[in-house]
């Protein structure tokens, strides 16, 4: 993992730092608080004369660095209109300062938050921003090797347990974007397995593998027809986390784990296929909340389930016309083997709905190309049966600033996925409603009586969406914080 990993936290006073820059913001007024006079005063005057050069502006996103007297330091962030701040603009704002570290090979840094900003959530976003934005994927350079890395960042002016919080959040979001940024041949269904197995050891959550013999026995012949193309094991993950009261129900996350989807005798298209290693993704969000948990062990009753395999053709492989019994007995024609994500999914809420009670049911999955075409890399797709759930999960969107997108669920779609020869089809109506399709082909596998949401993330999971505390091409570990707001952790 390469991101920053030492967060200080330090309530003394920060004139008296001895970190290599000092970061702090300012808004458009340009008006020197006190915090600013005394940075003024550190650097020789090097702010007001900043200002009056008009090098800063004070708008959101700007990051500027300003060299003082005996060459100190400091690095100012704009933070718009005082009264538009949120907690958004805090987190980008970490995002930038954290980039500038890195580019200006800055060891450490001190990192004052204005004082007039006391809401506890927008202090958690710029920490947890401070920490995403320094994330790079190296791990597999060997040569040119330049990835300056930022050692430490000593935060003053906000509560220990803000910064302790929103570090572990941020920290679980790196373990789950160095998951899912790696290829096929490395983050196999046996590396998610061992992942879970790590987090399970460090912590008091329990983890029960099922392998290929053994899910097939059990009846998951949705996972087993999908994993029938491939030598590499298949792994069906169980993660048990039972922080709160007995009685109390658990909430399930059911993560896709596609290691790499070829399409299978469906294939893809060549160009881009390297992109469907990202096809895990689902599994990073449970394994990334999983991790957070490990470290913050919350008082709650959690279940991870992450159904795992690649999707390979091969004389072994399933076929397009081949019909599979899921888990609960439903039978499933395979019209497209490359629609192999809803299969997978399947077994793991028919299981989910079975052996548990629980309160609710979340799935997370990279599942159609179309919800790329429909809300780009911007938004998630959201669907299910549930409104409270589902207004719920908006609410912490919003917060999170992880935006979601509701697709509805009516029954002329439930029809669209109602095969003439078994009780479902792995495909909608052909070119229309693709997401949907998805969501009303899952549905069939929750126990009704179960709130249930789905979430599409094949376009958010990935991809660029310019923000600071994200990177170009790689994986964004996105709705992890969504879902921590959710479970009130
Ligand atoms: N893993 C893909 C979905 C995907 C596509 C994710 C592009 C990210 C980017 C999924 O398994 C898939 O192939 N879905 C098909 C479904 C279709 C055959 C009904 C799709 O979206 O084309
Ligand atoms: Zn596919
Ligand atoms: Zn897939």
């Amino acid at each position: 993992m390469s991101n920053l990993l030492k967060i200080k936290y330090n309530s003394g006073d920060w004139q008296k730092h001895t970190t290599d820059a000092i970061a702090v913001g300012i808004y458009k007024d340009l008006k020197l608080s006190r915090q600013l006079q005394g940075v003024n005063r550190k650097l020789g005057r090097g702010l007001s004369n900043a200002l009056s050069g008009n090098i800063i502006e004070g708008k959101v996103g700007e990051v500027k660095i300003v060299v003082g007297k005996k060459g100190s330091i400091a690095i100012v962030y704009g933070l718009g209109e005082k009264n538009k701040i949120d907690s958004e603009i805090l987190r980008q704002a970490g995002g930038a300062i954290s980039k500038t570290c890195i580019k200006n090979k800055i060891e450490t840094f001190s990192f004052l938050i204005p004082i007039d900003i006391k809401d506890n959530y927008m202090h958690q976003a710029a920490i947890e921003g401070l920490v995403l934005g320094s994330y790079q994927y190296t791990e597999l350079k060997t040569t040119e090797i330049n990835h300056f890395k930022t050692k430490s960042a000593t935060i003053y002016g906000i509560s220990k347990n803000i910064v302790n919080k929103a570090n572990k959040v941020a920290q679980g979001v790196c373990f789950a974007r160095d998951l899912d940024n790696r290829p096929g041949n490395i983050a196999t269904p046996s590396h998610l397995a061992a992942n879970a197995i790590e987090i399970g050891k460090k912590s008091n959550i329990k983890v029960t593998i099922f392998e290929r013999d053994k899910f097939t026995k059990m009846g998951m012949g949705a996972l087993a027809g999908v994993a029938s193309g491939t030598d590499v094991p298949p792994k069906f993950i169980i993660m048990e986390y039972m922080g709160g009261a007995k009685k109390q129900r658990p909430k399930i996350l059911v993560g896709k784990g596609l290691t790499f989807d070829s399409g299978g005798i469906s294939i893809k298209p060549s160009s881009k296929m390297d992109e469907m290693k990202y096809d895990m993704c689902g599994s990073g969000v449970v394994l990334g909340v999983m991790k957070i948990i490990e470290t913050l062990k919350p008082k709650i009753n959690i279940i991870g389930i992450i159904p795992s395999t690649e999707n390979m053709s091969g004389d072994k492989a399933y076929r397009p016309g081949d019909v599979l019994t899921a888990y609960n007995g439903k039978t499933i024609e395979v019209l497209n083997t490359d629609a192999e994500g809803r299969l997978i999914l399947a077994d793991a809420l028919a299981y989910a709905s079975k052996h548990y009670n629980p309160e609710y049911i979340l799935d997370f999955a990279t599942l159609t190309g179309a919800v790329v075409v429909a809300l780009g890399h911007v938004a998630t797709g959201i669907m299910g049966t549930d409104k409270k759930l589902i207004s719920k999960i908006k609410a912490s969107a919003v917060t999170t600033n992880e935006k979601v997108w509701e697709f509805p669920l009516w029954g002329e779609y439930l029809d669209q996925v109602k095969s003439n020869i078994a009780d479902v089809k792995n495909v909608g109506a052909p070119m229309q409603a693709g997401t949907i399709a998805g969501g009303a082909f899952l549905k069939s596998f929750v126990k009704d009586d179960i709130p249930w949401c789905h979430f599409d993330i094949a376009g958010t999971a990935w991809g660029d969406k310019g923000l600071s505390y994200q990177n170009k091409g790689t994986a964004t570990g996105e709705v992890i914080r969504l879902v921590v707001d959710l479970l009130g952790i």
